[in-house]
């Protein structure tokens, strides 16, 4: 019999990297629900969460599991804004929200209700303008999925967040996931797995594409041996973030794949998929601002997935202080050859879309390095100049003041003057 990893009945353990990614998770939805309630005449917005493994609701140590972090940000970041609406003479947001609960031991499914109790109270107390319906399944995901989407299609729901949760790697197919990101307007999920599993089950099914893939570490499909010196090294990390990517890339438009950083090796991977730059967006900088959470080996700046492991060039970027300051010298000359590979202007949401395919620096470096470029202007709609970084919106037109002194790959222009 298959050992459960996960034992409710006896109160479970949390694990170091569920703490991390369980930090991302609360800091995201907080964004998440400042961003889709920034506009001040928007007063009702409606979302559906489905936990499709959300576990018992609370650890042996009392920490909130997944359902509990969403239901307690929902009611604090909902109150935080009102109360910010409020002293501003703004109408407050109402918010609607359904939560699916799922799992698929029946010891998790029964202690939820009481853990989420504490925040259906909240919710119903005269002052609360978050409205939550919570709906309990119990069944193996993959099975489940189109009774979620009964539920999220009855309720005529367009923005629904998936946290996918799973213990190893085969309890969400690719297919899934491709289907679920195009089922409403506005879908983000939350993938985790363990990255050792899919890249053994990789090599069965893809041997040549994974063989050429791991030849950088000498690993070869069917010798595989995920020894904990291989998995704590940093060419590990950047080819298995090519491995994951790749593999996954089709299925969102928006696709992060990123470790969850730990001291025993980088062995879980917490991945977003999005179907707008906007949210890749804000996902980069949450990890920014919750730096040390996730961890990455390659490049630093605009494309940080493009690394060549052929190359060696690659380092440990951790979203801290001082990958910043590499990102940030990368920057200007990666915006200005992307300027540069279509002309001498690109719209801003054209820009943007270019560069969100693959995760990026934070967004604030990105708008100081294109202000501070003596190369680069931003101008607004009407042809004015922006003189500050955090004004420049998707509307604005980037454009490239000078000829760079680099030369485009495949351009049969010649390289002018050199600046
Ligand atoms: C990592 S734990 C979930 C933790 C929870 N999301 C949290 O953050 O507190 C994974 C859960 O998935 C459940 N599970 C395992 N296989 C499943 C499947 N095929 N479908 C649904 N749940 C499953 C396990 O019972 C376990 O509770």
């Amino acid at each position: 019999m298959v050992k459960k990893s996960y034992q409710w009945g006896g109160g479970a353990t949390l694990g170091e990297h569920s703490r991390h990614k369980h930090k991302i998770l609360g800091a995201y939805i907080r964004r998440y629900l400042q961003e889709r309630c920034r506009n001040p005449h928007s007063r009702c917005f409606r979302l559906a969460v489905v936990d499709g493994f959300a576990g018992g609701g609370r650890y042996k140590d009392g920490s909130p599991g997944s359902p509990v972090i969403f239901a307690e940000t929902l009611l604090d970041t909902i109150h935080a804004i009102n109360f910010e609406r409020t002293v501003g003479g703004m109408p407050k947001v109402e918010v609607e929200c359904l939560m699916i609960l799922n799992d698929t031991d029946p010891e998790a499914t029964r202690q939820l209700p009481g853990a989420v109790a504490p925040c259906i109270a909240k919710s119903r107390e005269a002052d609360s303008a978050v409205t939550l319906r919570v709906e309990y399944t119990q069944g193996e995901f993959e099975g489940m999925v189109n009774a979620f989407h009964t539920l999220v299609a009855g309720g005529r729901y367009q923005n629904v967040i998936y946290n996918l949760d799973q213990c190893g790697h085969s309890h969400v197919n690719r297919t899934t996931i491709a289907r679920l990101v195009k089922s409403v307007r506005s879908v983000e999920i939350f993938l985790t797995f363990a990255v050792e599993a899919l890249i053994s089950f990789l090599s069965q099914k893809e041997p040549e594409r994974t063989r050429k893939q791991l030849e950088p570490l000498g690993l070869r499909p069917g010798a595989l041996e995920f020894t904990n010196a291989l998995v704590s090294r940093d060419e590990w990390l950047g080819t298995a973030e090519r491995v994951v990517f790749e593999h996954f890339r089709a299925t969102a438009p928006f696709v992060t794949p990123f470790a969850i950083n730990n001291p025993d090796g980088w062995r879980y991977w917490f991945m977003h998929f999005a179907c707008h730059h906007r949210a890749r967006q804000v996902f980069n900088n949450v990890l920014h601002d919750n730096s040390s959470a996730l961890a990455h080996f390659g490049r630093a700046g605009l494309h940080m997935l493009s690394y060549n492991p052929a190359h060696k060039d690659g380092s440990l970027y951790l979203f801290n202080s001082g990958a910043r300051d590499a990102a940030r010298q990368q920057l200007p000359d990666d915006i200005a050859r992307l300027v540069s590979e279509g002309g001498d202007t690109i719209g801003i949401s054209k820009f943007y879309s270019s560069v969100y395919p693959e995760p990026s620096a934070h967004s604030d470096d990105i708008h100081n390095a294109i202000l501070n470029s003596p190369d680069l202007d931003v101008l607004t709609p009407k042809g004015n100049p922006r003189r500050r970084a955090h004004t420049i919106s998707s509307k604005d037109t980037l454009y490239r003041k000078a000829q760079r002194s680099f030369h485009l790959p495949g351009s049969t222009r010649p390289q002018k003057d050199k600046i």
